[in-house]
């Protein structure tokens, strides 16, 4: 996409990115790189299909629901095709559905996709209608979340591979990792690395114990208490547990009209136990929140962009928004464009390399639309423009790099498209 595409046509480019992407009532996120629907994509695909084609929005969630399992889980693949364009496929993950998934999950963001979409509705009728048919599966993903990752109670829920926090190689997950053994069971056939330049995707090491994880949790037969107990790899993922609770908050918001009292009795209970385990996760060293390793009971000493999505829960107080803004400051006078992944000044910043350093539309916006809710108008505008101008100019990639705004990873992404629209509506 050339630097002086304007928004209009840049406009019709995100609507035909997603278009094209459409296999059917599903979106995948690339073509080549993704050829299936994936669980966090999907939420933010919804919301900017709604910008301009409500049913079709809401057939997203639909179509994703269609993987949900029995007990609630929400998957983070949904193999609704087959394609030999990805690995590790259903073959590997070795789940006997139809559809056929993979066995793990990803964060949360569906719930509050599904009120974003019913809130801002043409079509209220018909909103209406779909929202009180996915309610219940809403409900029961979050009760999974508790029962399955939070069966202590401790208000923090537990993501047991990398993968579920949807930022596969982010430092924070280094230490943890290296306790995961690299044999496999399965040979390895990567295929991003032929889609994709090797230096902007996830190390050999570390896809080798992505694998083993699999491998694992498949001898375990996918049972959820098992699959807890035995996985070397536990974290309570602060991106994850702040999209839950700002998850568990629309929902709340959704009980009042599609559910019962008790529902309602039920998820303010748990809002209140994550509320001050969040607050626990602070650290004023980094003026952001960590995440914690579930295996030995510590922080976890990586400041990256996950550690501010508390502001999208609403989560921080009014002192730590401002030393998160103090942190974005400081981040910004290191590179030109923000959010990065990871903060620029730590040694294990890469700015190319996948949740190493660059930029992701998705977090960007969850980052800004909590500044803006918390009051923070000026960062807020900062980093929507940043974002709207690294799509401008680095088109609809899958990332960003914060050093010099080029656009890396895939190319016609389809949550970058989806931002960029949700963008411009505003
Ligand atoms: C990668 C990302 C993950 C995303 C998926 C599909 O695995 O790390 O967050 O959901 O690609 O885009």
């Amino acid at each position: 996409m050339s630097q002086n595409t304007t928004d209009e046509t840049l406009d019709d480019a995100a609507r035909r990115t997603l278009r094209a992407n459409d296999r059917g009532g599903y979106t995948v996120p690339t073509s080549r790189l993704y050829p299936f629907q994936w669980n966090w994509d999907s939420a933010f695909v919804a919301m900017g299909f709604a910008t301009f084609d409500e049913l079709r929005a809401w057939r997203e969630i639909a179509s994703l629901l269609r993987g949900q399992w029995e007990d609630g889980m929400i998957p983070q693949i949904v193999f609704h095709a087959a394609s030999d364009d990805y690995f590790p496929g259903p073959d590997v993950w070795g789940i006997a559905r139809t559809p056929p998934t993979s066995g793990i999950t990803q964060p949360p963001v569906l719930a509050s996709a599904a009120r974003r979409l019913l809130d801002r509705a043409a079509d209220t009728g018909s909103a209406e209608d779909r929202m009180a048919a996915i309610y219940p599966c809403l409900l029961r993903n979050h009760r999974w979340w508790q029962q399955a990752r939070d069966p202590a109670r401790t208000g923090l829920v537990s993501t047991l591979h990398p993968w579920e926090t949807g930022m596969d190689n982010s430092p924070a997950w280094d230490a943890a990792l290296a306790r995961v053994p690299s044999q496999t069971t399965t040979p390895i056939r990567r295929r991003d690395t032929s889609h994709v330049d090797a230096a902007m995707r996830p190390h050999e090491s570390e896809y080798r114990r992505f694998i083993h994880l699999v491998d694992l949790f498949r001898a375990e037969g996918w049972n959820a208490a098992r699959m807890l107990a035995v996985s070397p790899f536990r974290v309570a993922d602060i991106g994850t547990n702040a999209i839950l609770l700002r998850a568990e908050r629309d929902l709340l918001a959704l009980a009042a009209r599609f559910g019962t009292p008790a529902d309602a009795a039920e998820i303010t209970a748990r809002i209140a136990a994550m509320q001050p385990a969040i607050a626990a996760q602070w650290n004023a060293a980094h003026g952001l929140f960590l995440s914690r390793d579930l295996r030995d009971g510590a922080p976890i000493n990586a400041a990256t962009s996950a550690g501010l999505l508390p502001l999208w829960a609403q989560a921080a107080t009014p002192a730590q928004a401002a030393a998160m803004g103090a942190t974005l400051d400081r981040w910004a006078a290191r590179v030109p464009f923000l959010v990065p992944s990871c903060d620029p000044a730590d040694p294990r910043f890469e700015p190319r390399r996948y949740w190493r350093g660059p930029i992701w539309a998705v977090v960007n916006w969850m980052i800004a639309e909590g500044l803006a809710a918390g009051g923070d108008a000026a960062r807020a505008g900062r980093i929507r423009a940043d974002t709207a101008r690294l799509i401008r100019e680095g088109g609809l990639s899958e990332y960003f790099n914060p050093t010099d705004g080029g656009g890396i990873g895939g190319r016609d992404f389809s949550w970058t498209a989806a931002i960029h629209l949700l963008l411009q509506a505003g």
